[in-house]
């Protein structure tokens, strides 16, 4: 009879076994497992439960199926329910009978809580790294190419000339909070299920903080059955990684869209464009493309971990075996996006081609506003004018550099000579000095801030 069978009397199915079976995906934290099952039985042998030299043996043994599966020699199959399993019967056959002490004080719902968090607390630093770089190319950027002057948009109309800096910042700054975003939420999945047992603790006398802080969590956790049905660290985790990708997803989105020669504002590089199997022109930004796309599955496997909780009574049920396709993929998809992302970002070029374009352009409107309540209009009054000065060079094709002297005169006396002045799109950006503003100093102010933030 199988393991864990002897209460039946027959076998499981072949196809139970096989959709059962969570090893593959389990793989992915063998190390982990290992680490768990190694503080499990060192914190035995200290307090007594098994002796030290069993806790000796234990270890060694584990030691050494790692080693064998790092050199090729040994692999678990699936023939085993998961990594568990796949583990415990390795050391029976390497270690002999001794191994079967390792399970004392402990159950296969607390080990898997307590696996997945720990290839959290290995994974998050590298995401985090990864929003980092991407963080970092932007900010290089905007050293490089942060002075030319675009367009900005509202309802991706022409709204008024800001500088490409402030565009990109406006970019950055979400990126940063999303690393605040995962730090945060790990501070509260930095605490260890093992010795949980199935849901009601043990009457074994462990030491649940020895155990903690020899897996490097802050502490314990404090409730048995909380510690083996509570996945809202996964939620957490996996919606900071729909956000951060979703933010990832909205700059690839510009980035396609800047590129098209309708904008003809930014030239992706070689190394993150692909050609067309057909039209010999093409320089597709398929890397833009591609992490667009993959925030849509992201966002997938945030609504399959929602889904996957809601129903379910306390304490452990098997479905939560289905919690790791989608957190692992949320994961490493928010890492490769923001890698692909950074290296896109880095091989950009940008066109200088608007500060020329916008001079006398509608977006310089608001500007004439402005003027006017300098004049004493009320910002009512003045929009007013200026609107009715649009209207009119629309009705005669012309933009704001065309309107002549005493035409302007006729919108507001000090238009006459003033309107000119108004009309150049850099200087527009450059006026705005509000903290957050399009200036010079305030997309510097900003970089030196986000950077120091970078560098902490
Ligand atoms: N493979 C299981 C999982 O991934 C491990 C826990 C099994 N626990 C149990 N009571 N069957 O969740």
């Amino acid at each position: 009879m199988g393991i864990l069978r002897d209460r039946f009397a027959g076998e499981a199915a072949d196809a139970m076994r096989a959709f059962a079976s969570s090893l593959e995906v389990d793989l992915e934290m063998l190390a982990e497992d290992i680490a768990g099952s190694t503080a499990h039985v060192r914190m035995l042998g200290e307090v007594g439960i098994i002796d030290g030299a069993e806790a000796e043996t234990l270890a060694a043994g584990l030691a050494a199926i790692l080693v064998e599966i790092e050199n090729g020699d040994w692999a678990p199959t699936d023939a085993h329910e998961d990594i568990h399993m796949a583990i415990e019967a390795r050391l029976l056959d390497t270690i002999g009978p001794v191994a079967g002490k390792l399970h004392t004080a402990r159950s296969r719902n607390d080990q898997v809580a307590t696996d997945v968090r720990l290839w959290l607390q290995r994974r998050l630093p590298e995401v985090e790294g990864a929003i980092g770089a991407l963080l970092s190319a932007l900010l290089d950027r905007v050293e490089a190419d942060g002075q030319i002057v675009i367009p900005g948009y509202t309802h991706l109309q022409r709204g008024q000339p800001i500088l490409l800096g402030h565009h990109l910042l406006a970019h950055a700054w979400p990126l940063a909070r999303d690393v605040g975003r995962l730090q945060d939420a790990w501070k509260r999945a930095d605490q260890c299920p093992l010795g949980a047992c199935a849901m009601a603790g043990t009457p074994f006398p462990i030491d649940r903080q020895r155990t903690a802080e020899l897996l490097g969590f802050t502490g314990p956790t404090d409730n048995a059955m909380d510690s083996v049905a509570a996945r809202d660290h996964a939620l957490e985790i996996a919606s900071a990684c729909a956000i951060t990708t979703t933010h990832m997803s909205r700059l690839a989105e510009e980035l396609v869209l800047w590129s098209t020669t309708e904008f003809g504002f930014v030239r992706h590089g070689d190394g993150y464009s692909t050609g067309s199997s057909i039209m010999p022109q093409k320089r597709n930004p398929d890397a833009a493309e591609l992490v667009r796309g993959r925030a849509a599955r992201v966002q997938g496997n945030l609504q399959t971990l929602l889904s996957l909780l809601r129903s379910q009574p306390l304490a452990y049920n098997r479905d939560l075996q289905e919690d790791r396709r989608a957190l692992f993929d949320a994961v490493a998809s928010a890492a490769d996006c923001a890698t692909v992302l950074a290296g896109t970002v880095r091989e950009l070029q940008f066109v200088d081609r608007f500060e020329t374009e916008l001079h006398g352009d509608f977006s310089l409107a608001t500007e004439v506003a402005d003027f006017l309540v300098g004049e004493g209009l009320s910002f009512r009054d003045a929009h007013g004018a200026a609107a009715r000065l649009v209207k009119w060079c629309e009705e005669r094709d012309l933009d704001l550099s065309g309107v002549p002297t005493e035409v302007a005169g006729e919108f507001h006396p000090a238009l006459a000579n003033q309107l000119g002045n108004l009309l150049d799109p850099r200087a527009a950006a450059a006026r705005r000095t509000s903290t957050g503003g399009t200036s010079r100093d305030e997309v510097m102010r900003q970089l030196h801030l986000l950077r120091a933030g970078l560098d902490s």
